[in-house]
């Protein structure tokens, strides 16, 4: 009894030191072949599937670590397999249990590995480093790691000659995978963010390093730059550097947008560099490159910004009386709002329908107008004889966009003339003023 229990606790606490094993299915993505390979950029990709094994994350050690099984390697490795095998030791990845949980919430994960050469170094020197790219499908987590290859010393055994990878020439270890660590890693977790025009934000970026024994040759410190790219044309948004060859000098940041930070003690210390954005408009809409730069180590993630603001609508007239002539024009505003899409339309129901009927004639839109702040408005006309339209009958004008969880519907009623208080009271107005502009003419033409 007493050795079951103790095989027991050991299982529970093996799970509980060295987390959880994820295992992705990626792509391994080599630029060449084809005709244009080797002509700067563009160029075909072939695609190799490949295997990425991140070992040993650490979890929350909750009752939901029960399906997941450590990684088992092949039976017999190959060295034709592309298994990119990322030691648990390395660099800290973030939100791993979201990565872990993505498979059972249905999320994809999509993954790529691709060759990567650190800056300023040869591309063939040793020792060989990879990227990773995971993003998880809907919005969520999306990093970027730099896989350093470990040194023959770490992967071979004494006794057998590794197998060599045919496709990478790199030595395997002695299960059949790519024996590598993550060094470098640069994330997001929002990877897109919708708000309102005048709104502020904040858009996600972090990073990841080794704990550095000796600071980087050269004194390479910390580098960010935060971009915009938009329908072809890019700006720079901020740039931050630390310099560690000025001993004391803190990190230089220039801002290219007003409203535009970044802490740098929050960077510095918890490698945590997001933008903030204030008082928003449709002019910073975009895609966010934000790139940091660690010694001889440079990634990016992209952000998207997505501006958008609902129509305020509103109907030129809450009511009409109803008479034969003449024709009526019913204006429907829509002001404000942002991206351009939107759709008007004209509906009539009377006190004996069930159901509106849409208005095709006499309808007309106006051109948008373009505020200074990015926004559009329009009006909608519906020109039209309210003799088509008994009392009782109501018209709608729904406006749909966007921005607008369900169509904005804004109404007028036709009603009977003697339904009207004002009418009434505007036909005593008239007589009034008629009365007493008669009165005062003739005292104006009897006091000369
Ligand atoms: C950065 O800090 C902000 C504010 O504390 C937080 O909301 C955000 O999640 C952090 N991001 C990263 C990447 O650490």
């Amino acid at each position: 009894m007493l050795h079951i229990f103790m095989i027991g606790c050991l299982v529970s606490s093996a799970y509980a030191l060295d987390g959880a094993d994820v295992v992705l299915s990626c792509s391994f993505v080599e630029e060449g072949g084809g005709m244009m390979g080797g002509m700067g950029g563009g160029g075909l990709f072939t695609r190799t599937p490949a295997t990425l094994v991140l070992r040993d994350l650490p979890v929350d050690n909750d009752a939901s670590l029960d399906p997941v099984t450590p990684f088992n390697p092949p039976e017999n490795p190959s060295s034709d397999d592309l298994i990119f095998e990322v030691k648990g030791s390395s660099v800290e990845i973030p939100d791993a249990d979201v990565i872990l949980h993505a498979d059972c919430n249905e999320q994809e994960v999509i993954c790529e590995i691709s060759h990567y050469i650190p800056r300023g170094s040869n591309p063939h020197g040793q020792p060989t480093h990879f990227i990773g790219s995971l993003q998880v499908d809907g919005g969520g987590i999306s990093l970027s790691m730099v896989l350093q290859v470990l040194t023959n010393a770490e992967t071979a055994s004494e006794t057998t000659t590794p197998l060599v990878q045919s496709k990478l020439q790199l030595p395997l270890s002695q299960s059949g995978t790519l024996l590598t660590e993550a060094v470098f890693v640069v994330f997001s977790r929002s990877s897109s963010i919708t708000v309102p025009v005048r709104g502020d934000a904040q858009l996600d970026c972090g990073f990841r390093q080794q704990q550095q024994d000796t600071p980087p040759e050269g004194g390479l410190g910390l580098g960010l730059e935060w971009r915009l790219q938009h329908r072809g044309s890019g700006r720079k948004i901020l740039d931050m550097s630390t310099n560690e060859e000025e001993a004391g000098a803190g990190p230089q940041v220039s801002a290219g947008r007003e409203g535009a930070t970044v802490d740098p003690a929050l960077a510095v210390e918890e490698g945590n560099v997001s933008l903030s954005l204030t008082e928003l408009r449709v002019s910073d809409e975009g895609t966010y490159i934000c790139t940091v730069t660690s010694g001889i180590f440079q990634t990016q993630q992209i952000v998207q910004l997505n501006i958008i603001q609902p129509p305020k609508v509103s109907l030129s007239e809450e009511r009409m009386i109803y008479q034969d002539e003449p024709a009526q024009k019913l204006s429907c505003h829509c002001i404000s709002y942002y991206p351009l899409d939107v759709k008007v339309e004209w509906l009539s129901i009377s006190s004996l329908e069930a159901e509106p009927e849409e208005i095709s004639d006499g309808v007309s839109l106006s051109s948008h107008r373009q505020h200074a702040d990015g926004t559009f408005s329009v009006s909608a006309h519906l020109m039209f004889h309210l003799s088509k339209y008994p009392p009782g009958t109501t018209i709608t004008c729904r406006v749909t966009h966007q921005a607008l969880d369900s169509a904005a519907d804004v109404s007028s009623r036709v009603l009977a003339p003697e339904m009207t208080g004002d009418n009434f009271y505007s036909i005593i107005i008239t007589v009034l003023i008629v009365t007493v502009g008669t009165a005062v003419f003739y005292q104006v033409m009897g006091t000369n």
